[in-house]
């Protein structure tokens, strides 16, 4: 996979005082897809940033860039239809907030054709509880961090989550998506892709990386290191 497509900048960790400078950067590097974080207060203590921000952004940068919206959101699947409704097409909830369970999830899917649906879950949850769900999603976020805020440490436990979910991709000719979220930088990236991540969420280390260019090129071999797992 091209190094473009496997890292996923954060919107979070980046300059706000000059959100066009960083938007047009990741443009000019090629970037496929940005995260965009939501936090509403509730499901995390923090608010970040909502449908408010999304508008302008995805009206300016939409066609040249896809948006990855995390929802760390209560009441989520009634965010889900608004993000959809503004254009974007690939979200991810968290297992943590489906108090009613899975039941809402394939309505959804029915009700907004061509919406690709992550599962995330927080480092507390076991891939066991995720994994049953797999085919009513068309991935997984592991979450190697407490959600909630940008800047915290990488959970190695991360790692054997990632495994286990590649494994049981395998083992049954399965095409899930695997992307991680939390602490990524070029140590802990690479060790993620070779337990089978498919996708890097960077917030910080990528938005603080001095030359952005270069901080993508350390995953430039990725191909090599997932030919060899
Ligand atoms: C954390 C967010 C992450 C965050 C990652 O709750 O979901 O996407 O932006 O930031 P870093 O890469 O700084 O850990
Ligand atoms: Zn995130």
């Amino acid at each position: 996979m091209e190094k473009e497509e496997r890292i996923r900048p954060s919107l979070l960790g980046a300059d706000f005082l000059h959100l066009k400078r960083e938007m047009d950067i990741l443009v000019r590097l090629g970037i496929r897809s940005l995260h965009y974080d939501v936090m509403d207060g509730n499901f995390v203590p923090d608010i970040s940033f909502g449908e408010k921000l999304f508008v302008p952004l995805f009206s300016r940068y939409g066609k040249k860039i896809d948006f990855d919206v995390h929802l760390m959101t209560k009441d989520t699947l009634r965010h889900v239809r608004q993000f959809y409704a503004l254009g974007a097409r690939n979200i991810a909830i968290h297992y943590e907030t489906l108090d009613e369970g899975m039941d809402g999830i394939k309505r959804v899917k029915d009700e907004l054709p061509g919406l690709s649906l992550s599962l995330a879950f927080s480092p507390e949850t076991k891939t066991s509880l995720v994994m049953p769900f797999h085919s009513l999603f068309d991935g997984f976020l592991v979450m190697s961090v407490v959600p909630g805020k940008g800047g915290q440490s990488f959970m190695p436990e991360a790692l054997e989550k990632i495994a286990m979910l590649d494994y049981f991709r395998k083992s049954n000719g399965l095409t899930f998506d695997i992307a991680v979220d939390g602490g990524i930088d070029a140590s802990t990236g690479k060790m993620c892709i070779e337990k089978g991540a498919d996708h890097l969420v960077c917030g910080s280390s990528f938005f603080k990386a001095e030359d952005k260019g270069a901080f993508l090129s350390l995953f430039a071999d990725g191909d090599r290191i997932e030919e060899g797992r």
